[in-house]
């Protein structure tokens, strides 16, 4: 039986379209943004998935029972910039995932890209499970974009890029290794 996947937005959406792309893997793909002029959700919406936009203050024992009544077995977090409170994440435990630009446990929270391009460190891409503790948890997949070396020659708009387009390949990954 297929699952059905809501994942969390607030911003450009490129990573939800990758989602979007596949939704045919979902009985139903739900989203939910932090954000009404988002771009994620104009994506949401021309590809006519069920979008939710959370009001300033999140009520989230509301949005947990949206997900229940929505049957949602599975929650992505793809730049959802709100923190999750834990009592939210205790009831959706090893159902939560978070997308991050960076070789976790280095370079938690923002800017992650921007700092270890500064250190000439390694760039890369996590998808871990969603604990309180922002940007913890264990790292589900977790792959290098750019290494330190190679970074040396670029600019960080293209280092930026090319991390973008590692987390959209390891989003299609997650898919594979979640979808079934
Ligand atoms: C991504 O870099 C993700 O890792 C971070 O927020 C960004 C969202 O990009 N948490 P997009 O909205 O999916 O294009």
């Amino acid at each position: 039986m297929k699952k059905s996947l809501a994942v969390f937005v607030s911003g450009f959406g490129s990573n939800l379209q990758v989602f979007i792309d596949q939704k045919q893997v979902w009985d139903k793909l739900l989203v939910i943004s932090s954000k009404a002029d988002a771009q994620a959700v104009s994506r949401a919406k021309e590809a006519e998935l069920p979008v939710e936009v959370l009001e300033k203050s999140i009520d989230w024992e509301k949005l947990h029972q949206t997900l229940l009544e929505n049957k949602i077995d599975l929650v992505f977090l793809a730049g959802f910039m709100r923190i999750v409170p834990g009592e939210f994440i205790s009831k959706w435990e090893g159902k939560m995932f978070n997308l991050h630009p960076s070789m976790l446990p280095k370079y938690k929270g923002l800017k992650a890209i921007e700092q270890a391009f500064e250190a000439q460190d390694d760039v890369g891409v996590s998808i871990h499970h969603v604990v309180p503790e922002v940007d913890s948890g264990e790292i589900v997949l977790q792959e290098v974009a750019v290494t330190g070396a190679e970074a040396m020659s670029l600019t960080l708009e293209n280092v930026k890029e090319m991390t973008h387009n590692k987390e959209h390949q390891l989003v299609s990954q997650w898919i594979e290794k979640y979808g079934n």
